[in-house]
């Protein structure tokens, strides 16, 4: 199936960026074979991972208290003793700086320099670095045998994981652990949220992927762990094949992914024809809304923004700007569809009449901060999984 042209999600431009974009075709693909979800054309990593990246994981409060959770969970489970922790992806030292406060020997190795920069203010180690079998024989040389190697939002990003198996496998003491969480492509099919495709999500993930995947490289997945961040994402447990005993959990959620038809074909092109109405949908509420004269803004350029606005054509004729809390987005405009992005003051100086939740993976945490825009009549207009007007 096929998205249509899309550029890279998190490159917000400034108007001399307009010409020249970077584009690529947004087409996931399913192999009935292995029950992978993938893209088809993957963007360079280096096109997303540099030191502009737009994306700092601290802009949540509610995924802070998620990190200091994952964090506890893997020090009460999985360290022994002289523990070492490794995280791909580090960002911008969310998840680490839990270790860092609680003297855990940690590393994080982020490829992008600026969220680098800002974990390193937070105390936490960090190599500016992919994750290649290379880094992991120099971690091991430097640091010894990691006890964990951890990520969140990050496995899903990176297009080569026969070198991310092979990597874990230098780095992994006998009975270390691989743990990492992505969207799942579950919830992704229950929701119809078609945004979780763009350029970083190379993968959505089923249990079978997963087991698929780093079968290859001598991996299992012993447990799994369902989370409410992300919109419904997964956590996998993996370690070498015989390591480790494997909780009863996984084989439940084995048979709960054939019940929802995740390995079946035909799954992904109702998939499909539900985007479609949910685009043709939301278009026309819309310009509906629009023929009143109403003020429509965004709320939140998220990554996942950037897909539905190309996806449905949306520009700032229906969309006037996007509030976003992130400084470098500001003053910036969205990639493809060059809406405006301004600071969340904006928003607050001037409620719209409507304003779509672009961060609709947040919904709680946002509205129960934005009590005054809806005290002063403003709506929220959703599209996951339904498009619907909303009154918090
Ligand atoms: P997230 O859903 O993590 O984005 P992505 O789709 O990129 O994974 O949301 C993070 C973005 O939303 C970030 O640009 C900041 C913005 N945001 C706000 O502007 N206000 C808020 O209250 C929240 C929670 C996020």
């Amino acid at each position: 199936m096929s998205f249509g042209n899309m550029p890279i999600a998190n490159r917000f431009v400034t108007e001399h960026e307009f010409e020249g974009e970077y584009f690529f075709e947004l087409a996931p693909a399913f192999c009935a074979e292995c029950g992978t979800l993938q893209l088809v054309e993957q963007p360079d990593p280096a096109e997303m991972f540099h030191d502009q990246y737009a994306f700092f994981s601290r802009t949540s409060a509610s995924m802070q208290v998620h990190f200091a959770g994952y964090a506890d969970w893997v020090m009460q489970h999985y360290l022994g003793q002289e523990p070492f922790v490794v995280e791909l992806g580090s960002n911008d030292g969310i998840m680490l700086e839990n270790f860092a406060r609680a003297g855990v020997r940690h590393l994080g190795v982020e490829p992008s320099e600026n969220v680098a920069k800002v974990a390193r203010e937070y105390g936490v180690n960090t190599l500016c670095s992919f994750f290649t079998p290379d880094a992991a024989t120099a971690i091991r040389g430097e640091h010894g045998a990691a006890n964990a190697i951890i990520a969140a939002n990050v496995m899903c990003h990176i297009p080569d994981l026969n070198a991310i198996g092979e990597a874990a496998d230098i780095l992994l003491k006998p009975d270390g652990v691989l743990i990492f969480e992505d969207p799942y492509l579950g919830s992704m099919i229950e929701k119809n949220s078609y945004d979780q495709l763009y350029d970083e999500h190379v993968y959505i993930f089923s249990l079978r992927s997963v087991q698929s995947i780093f079968g290859r490289q001598g991996f299992e997945v012993v447990d799994v762990l369902e989370q409410g961040t992300h919109g419904g994402s997964m956590r996998y447990v993996l370690a070498r094949a015989g390591s480790r005993a494997c909780s009863d959990t996984v084989g439940r959620l084995r048979a709960q992914e054939s019940r929802l038809g995740l390995d079946n074909p035909a799954t992904y092109d109702r998939f499909r024809e539900n985007c479609e109405s949910n685009r043709a949908a939301l278009v026309s509420l819309l310009r509906e809304l629009k023929t009143t004269g109403a003020r429509i803004v965004g709320y939140a350029a998220t990554s996942k923004s950037t897909t539905v606005l190309n996806y449905c054509g949306i520009d700032s004729s229906l969309i006037e700007y996007i509030s976003d809390t992130t400084p470098i987005k500001q003053g910036r405009y969205t990639p493809g569809t060059h809406i405006p992005v301004r600071p969340h003051a904006d928003f607050v100086e001037y409620y719209p009449d409507y304003a779509v939740l672009f961060a609709w993976n947040h919904a709680k945490e946002i509205m129960s901060k934005e009590t005054a825009y809806a005290d002063a009549g403003g709506k929220w207009i959703t599209f996951v999984p339904k498009v619907e007007i909303k009154q918090a």
